[in-house]
């Protein structure tokens, strides 16, 4: 038995936000970060910065933390899997950016965010393989994280159309967390693509995926769309969530027992549009999460 259950004691609830990623606020017809603060404060108790350290904050994160308002750290930028990804300089911008966010744990999508060395923007993101050797590796780069920062790292379901590897997704994301000995931001929407490009009912892998280990999830909208032939689903982050994310959500929901955050991954969608998306999310998860859960602890 692993430590996790213990450091989780440690871990606040953050409540429900929103995330953004550098310029994302200040690009034409996106969220006004101000207004929502102002207007729907019970949906905007956290903020998700998504970081590529070589990019670093921008205003509105700065903004935002300037009044030491909670965040996370997600990152846009390592590759977990590959050692030679934690170069020291990217190591030492991390901690720099951990000191000045004050993030309450790190996350992000456990994928491969660029093909050889680091570079600005590549944001290339291609789900991980998903084989048992693959996990362990995933694995030890969250231990490494997690000893460099000393703050959790919560790995995250990569989006992707199209997978390598025996493994159902969340199989391969239970060895990770078991071997890691750690928790999990599941991306709904993700995880309804996923089922979807594959062919498996939504339930599918959910039996044995230990959902009290899900300590953050992402709610996001997408569209179906056909290219060519091919019906696909895609993850165009619009304010309308699908049905599908809604079901995958309301089969969990009541084994959702650690969860400390859920963000709405909406930031570049006017305020018009996501108002209702957002109130809407709200009055569910406060009626549909279990009353012992850690969200309510907030
Ligand atoms: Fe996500």
């Amino acid at each position: 038995m692993g430590q996790f259950y213990k450091r989780l004691e440690a871990l606040p609830t953050l409540g429900m936000g929103i995330s953004t990623e550098y310029g994302a606020f200040q690009a034409e017809g996106s969220l006004d970060l101000e207004r929502l603060k102002k207007t729907l404060p019970q949906c905007a108790e956290v903020l998700e910065l998504g970081i590529e350290v070589i990019k670093g904050l921008d205003t509105d994160a700065l903004n935002w933390i300037k009044d030491k308002q909670p965040t996370t750290y997600h990152f846009l930028d390592i590759n977990l899997d590959d050692p030679n990804d934690f170069d020291d300089e990217w190591l030492a911008q991390v901690r720099a950016l951990i000191e000045l966010a004050q993030p309450a744990w790190l996350c992000g999508d456990a994928g491969l965010w660029h093909h050889g060395p680091r570079s600005e923007g590549h944001m290339l993101l291609l789900p991980p393989i998903l084989t048992k050797d693959s996990a362990y590796a995933l694995a030890d780069g969250i231990i490494k994280l997690r000893e460099e920062t000393g703050l959790e790292v919560l790995p995250e379901n990569p989006p992707g159309h199209i997978y390598v590897g025996p493994l159902h997704i969340l199989d391969f994301f239970a060895i990770v967390l078991e071997r890691a000995d750690t928790g999990m931001l599941l991306d709904l929407a993700h995880l309804s693509i996923y089922q979807n490009a594959m062919g498996f009912s939504l339930e599918t892998g959910i039996d044995g995926f230990p959902i009290d280990k899900v300590i953050e999830v992402h709610m996001a909208g997408g569209s179906h769309k056909v290219h060519q032939g091919l019906a696909y689903i895609a993850d165009d982050h619009s304010p309308v969530i699908l049905p599908e994310t809604w079901s995958l959500f309301n089969m969990i929901a009541d084994q959702l027992t650690e969860l400390r955050a859920v963000i709405f991954e909406c930031e570049r969608n006017s305020f018009e549009s996501c108002q209702a998306p957002l109130l809407e999310l709200r009055q569910h998860l406060d009626m549909h999460l279990p009353s012992h859960s850690a969200w309510r602890s907030k």
